[in-house]
């Protein structure tokens, strides 16, 4: 599941916003590995962005590129890959995810994001306060089944890496 790093590919999950780009980016580079994201590789791919794939060809489509992301995603050598929020929300995606690493959940409080996204006209699935409290509830059901669940509200990014750098990788004081 590793290649022939010593610690497991690690897979951020969790609601938009939540920062796991920023964090996979961090962690990557604390590892000295690299980093995938879905959300970029299928922009990428398609050369629009999320909005605008979902805008001309609908959230299904979205899905099955995003399973496809996921399984480049298992191929490369990336150490780390932060997933869209909606991705961890298939069963074959988690499947896959099990069998080729860790998951970890950032589990942000709604007010964090919020706040951090409210202005940001990227996310097709925002909404109002309490359509995203809804969505976030909801899926939250299902974020609960990664193997880590870290809380993020109110830390900052170097601080989540370390926290994660203890819990996933061993012997990480020395990385
Ligand atoms: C989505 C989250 C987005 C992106 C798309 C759908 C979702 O990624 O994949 O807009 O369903 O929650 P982020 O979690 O990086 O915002």
């Amino acid at each position: 599941m590793s290649g022939d790093r010593a610690f497991p590919r690690i897979f951020l999950v969790g609601f938009m916003g939540s920062g796991k780009t920023s964090v996979a980016r961090a962690l990557a580079a604390r590892l000295r590995a690299d980093f995938f994201d879905t959300d970029a590789w299928i922009e990428a791919r398609e050369a629009r962005s999320v909005a605008e794939v979902f805008q001309s060809h609908g959230e299904a489509y979205f899905r099955a590129r995003e399973s496809e992301a996921l399984e480049a995603a298992c191929r490369s050598a990336a150490a780390v890959v932060a997933t869209g929020g909606g991705l961890f929300l298939s069963d074959a995606n988690r499947a896959r995810i099990r069998e080729h690493g860790v998951s970890v959940w950032l589990d942000t409080p709604l007010e964090r994001i919020w706040e951090r996204c409210r202005e940001s006209q990227e996310r097709p699935l925002w909404g109002t306060r309490e359509e995203l409290a809804e969505l976030l509830a909801s899926r939250s059901r299902v974020y609960r089944e990664a193997d880590w669940r870290m809380e993020t509200g109110g830390r900052d990014v170097e601080a989540i890496v370390l926290e994660l750098m203890r819990l996933v990788v061993p012997g990480s004081k020395e990385v």
